[in-house]
């Protein structure tokens, strides 16, 4: 069996890349049909790069170029799976950091017949990490390994190092409509998702991850940010991420009143003061995260903030007079009656955003229009948390 194969090459602004690869690659290929297939989102000329390279190349190659980027490295692998000609697939990085010389062991590893995915491991025997840079970013990539892993037991067994770019798929084994791609992650989802009728057989084979080539890698802390709501996600659904959020303003909730209450502050004023900065928190972080495909249909955000507001703060209102009572007649402490109301609150809280806020709104005539939406000030400073978040980190 000599498998037809299609390389899949997501880019976002690699233009000095484009010609090394494609030789590179089409070297590593000759002799089997095949194509290179560029699902493109640069900003720069790489697209024109793509095509000047392919008018001489030795392989078919074909670029899709997407203008309104909205899923990110994962959704142009979608994208890729969807558009291939072949049905044997390998998912491969743009900046020569996964060598092209090691397509015909993942092909051969395929061709073998036991198995539907062909990861290029950085963590099994041979392999290497060394073009992960920092030792920052190597434990940070181990232990998100580890706990993915851990979250998805049955399903990653066999799989040493599910994050890795660097794969080939059967396509046909493929569910491609499950996939819901968030940030770089692609290969998780395809794993823990993609093989919804029947389990994926995965298999390995070692890979020395190079050192970048050309341009600057993509990944930030807002990546690592994703992932983990990712993970979250795929693990426990909205709901849960919702919890995870809430329960993670629950604890900011409970610690700055812990410590209003010891500089002296009364405790009914702490409770005011720790619930305010709690509800703005969950709010940012539930636009960011939970509900961030809902935004686009939903109404504008300044009604989706007031309405959010006002719930948790009618919400927080009662739980507050509640709370107190609670320490009045049950000598309960004040950290724990926060804490109970705090539980009761939550079902409600989920329904409220997950049926009211975020409810979907046919889109406004002006909106239809490109006209741009008005910039409200609880906009900017979701742009500059934005933005802060942009700043590149360790992944
Ligand atoms: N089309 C498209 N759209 N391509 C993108 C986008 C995007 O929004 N963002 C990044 N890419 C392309 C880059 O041009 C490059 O070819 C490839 O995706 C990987 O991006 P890098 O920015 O180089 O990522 P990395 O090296 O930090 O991460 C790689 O290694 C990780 C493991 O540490 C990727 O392979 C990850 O998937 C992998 O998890
Ligand atoms: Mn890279």
């Amino acid at each position: 069996m000599s498998a037809s194969v299609t390389v899949i090459v997501p880019t976002f602004n690699e233009r000095d890349n484009v010609a090394e690869l494609v030789s590179r690659t089409a070297a590593a290929l000759a002799g089997r049909e095949a194509e290179i297939l560029f699902v493109d989102d640069s900003s720069d000329d790489t697209m024109a790069e793509i095509a000047r390279v392919s008018a001489s190349a030795p392989v078919p190659i074909r670029g899709i170029h997407r203008e309104h980027n909205t899923a990110g490295l994962g959704g142009a692998v979608v994208v890729g799976l969807a558009e291939a000609a072949h049905d044997v697939c390998v998912v491969m990085d743009g900046d020569l950091q996964h060598p092209p010389e090691l397509l015909p062991t993942m092909i051969a590893r395929y061709e073998r017949g036991d198995a539907d995915v062909v990861a290029a491991s950085r963590y099994i025997g041979g392999g290497d990490s060394a073009g992960l840079g920092t030792a920052v970013r190597l434990g940070v990539s181990k232990a998100a390994t580890a706990v993915t892993k851990a979250m998805f037991l049955r399903r990653l067994w066999r799989s040493t190092d599910p994050m890795t770019g660097f794969f080939l798929v059967d396509r046909s084994r493929l569910d491609l409509d499950t996939l819901r791609p968030e940030g770089f992650k692609i290969l998780l989802e395809i794993l823990v998702r993609g093989g919804e009728r029947r389990e994926l057989r995965i298999a390995e084979v070692p890979l020395e991850f190079a050192e970048r080539r050309n341009g600057v890698s993509k990944a930030s802390l807002r990546q690592g940010a994703t992932f983990l709501a990712h993970l979250a996600r795929l693990r426990f659904g909205k709901m849960g991420l919702f919890a995870m959020i809430g329960g993670i303003g629950a604890v900011a909730n409970i610690g700055i009143m812990w410590l209003l209450t010891h500089l002296g502050m009364d405790y009914v004023l702490a409770a005011i003061i720790g619930a305010a900065v709690t509800i703005v928190g969950n709010f940012v972080l539930q636009e960011l995260f939970v509900f961030r495909d809902e935004r686009q249909d939903a109404s504008r955000l300044w009604v989706r903030f007031a309405a959010s507001v006002s719930f948790n703060s009618i919400e927080a209102a009662l739980r507050i007079p509640v709370m107190a009572l609670m320490v009045e007649t049950w000598r309960l402490s004040a950290v724990l009656a926060t804490a109970i109301s705090l539980v009761v609150a939550f079902f409600a809280r989920f329904l409220f955003h997950a049926l009211v806020v975020y409810a979907p709104r046919r889109r406004r005539a002006t909106d239809a229009e490109g006209e741009p939406p008005t910039d409200t000030a609880a906009l900017r400073v979701m742009r500059a948390i934005d933005a802060e978040a942009m700043r590149p980190g360790e992944l």
